[in-house]
Parts: C-alpha cells; structure tokens; sequence
C-alpha cells in the first residue's frame, strides 16, 4: 500500500473529526478500514484510493475501476442509531454523494434501490445506467473488556460500520462499456462538459454527509432523511424484477417504508422486501 500523499488531511466535522488518508494503490479500501476497525480505531477515518487490486461491491462482486477513473472512497463509523436501522446511515450517504454532483456539476443523478447511484430516467424512458455503488460492511471490534464493568456492556453492544463508495467519474468510455455489466455502466465524464476534480467531490460528499449524520442518534426518527431518500430513488414506480435468496419478486415497486424495505404490488398482495438484486423496467407513473 502506497501512499498518495504524504499527508493525512484533518478535517473537522459537526460531531466527528474526518482523519482522510489517501493511497495510490490499495487492496480495497473497505478491507483496509474493516481491519482498522476492529483493532480499536474510532470512528472518523476515511480511506480514498486512486487504484484498489480487490476492490469489492454487494454480493461478493469484484469491483473494477482503472486507475484514477473514480472516486473509491470508505468511511469508518461507530453511528448511534441502533444497528437495525443502519440502512439509515447507507442512505445518508447516497444522498450525499447525489446532492453533491448536482451541486458541482449540475447532474442529476437518482438512487436504484437499495445504494446504486445512477442517471435519472424518467417515464417511459429505459433505466438510468449505473454510475455507482455502495458497501456497508458491519464490524465489531475485538475489543477485551471486563464483565463486571458497566463499560463491557456498552463495547459488547457497539457496532462499527464500514461504508465504501465506488464512483465513475473519468472512465475511457470504450474501456467502461467493455467491462461485465458495462452496457449498463456510466462515467460522470460523459454528463457532463465541465472538468471533474475528484478530491473536491469527496471533500463535498463528506461535508454532506456529516451533516446528516451528525443528526442521527438512536431515539430520534429519521423521517427527513427518508423523505429525501424516497424523493430520489427511482425505484418507486418501476416495475421490478428482484432476485434474492429468499426467491424472487415481480411486481410493481409502490413505496420504501421506514425501515428501508421495498414495498411491492405482485398483484395478490404487497410483498416486502429487504434484500435483493433488483432489475429495473419502465416506470409505471
Ligand atoms: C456495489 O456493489 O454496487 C457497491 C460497490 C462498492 C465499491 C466500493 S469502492 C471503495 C470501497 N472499497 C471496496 O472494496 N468496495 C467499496
């Protein structure tokens, strides 16, 4: 693992103090802070890679990304919501990475249920192509503690999360569009006319996101959060077809409830759905 720059950049959150470390070439920058956060390390480090030799996404899928083509970043969190609810953070981070590319760039991008960011399509058009991914891996630490202390019961309930985003951002478009899924893949490269400077994005990114995040504790209810989830997922009102181990489920997707699951129309009833791969078709309204 080399570093890319000689330099942890510190930078100052609403609740949490970022610690950025930058590599030139990594195995996989949520392997990396997996490992750290098991050793103890608090939450606030952020790993940013210009090239990953394993980089991985959902359901143990390789990642692949050329050097220098994206932004491949995680971020080590001990969040206060209860670990049930940890989606909530995941779409926070969706959210984040959104808003932020509107902002600097003036692309609207979309959420793909569950933490896919792609184009945004609207009626009648085919599904928006697949910018990027996000990882939430769920670690707890290896912490010692004694058992008549007060403090074992707070470690033996924490949790830490480690969640990754792989974004394209400057990809060679015949390079993408050769890759396994790359008819289905995009690069901000080609929505946009204006240059993209990847360490002002992640910088931007964080931002957004500690602003949420520093507003999320384990009692009250992230109902905003939500609300703006919902309002950029462009799964709600697709018709679907969704594989998971549990089977698979076609219907029409009606809304995402508070505990981040698929409600979907199969026609005999609404079947609810948390995990799964989800292949999107037209939009119904
Ligand atoms: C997906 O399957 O869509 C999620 C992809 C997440 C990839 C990112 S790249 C940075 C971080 N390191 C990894 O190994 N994976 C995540």
């Amino acid at each position: 693992m080399d570093k890319y720059q000689d330099k942890t950049e510190l930078i100052p959150g609403q609740s949490v103090k970022w610690q950025v470390e930058y590599f030139d070439k990594i195995d996989s920058t949520n392997s990396y802070l997996a490992i750290k956060a098991r050793s103890g390390e608090p939450e606030g480090l952020v790993a940013v890679a210009n090239y990953q030799t394993s980089g991985h996404g959902r359901l143990n899928r390789p990642w692949v990304a050329e050097q220098g083509s994206s932004l491949l970043m995680s971020m080590l969190l001990e969040p206060k919501v209860e670990i049930t609810n940890s989606h909530v953070v995941v779409m926070v981070l969706s959210l984040a990475v959104v808003d932020s590319v509107h902002e600097l760039y003036g692309a609207k991008l979309s959420i793909k249920w569950p933490n896919d960011i792609v184009e945004s399509s609207g009626p009648g058009e085919p599904p928006g192509r697949k910018l990027g991914g996000i990882l939430s891996e769920v670690v707890f630490p290896e912490v010692i503690t004694h058992s008549y202390s007060s403090q074992a019961d707070n470690n033996a309930k924490k949790y830490k999360l480690v969640i990754g985003l792989g974004l394209n951002l400057i990809w060679d478009s015949e390079a993408l569009h050769q890759l396994e899924f790359g008819q289905r893949a995009c690069s901000l490269n080609e929505l946009v006319t204006v240059s993209i400077d990847r360490d002002q994005l992640m910088s931007k990114i964080l931002e957004k996101f500690d602003c949420r995040y520093a507003d999320l504790g384990p009692s009250n209810s992230p109902k905003e959060i939500l609300s703006d989830y919902r309002l950029r997922c462009d799964t709600v009102g697709r018709r679907v077809a969704i594989e998971s181990q549990n089977g698979s489920v076609e219907g029409v997707v009606l809304d995402i409830d508070d505990t981040g699951e698929l409600l979907v129309d199969v026609g005999a009833c609404i079947s609810r759905v948390s995990v799964g791969d989800v292949i999107e078709f037209y939009k119904v309204n």
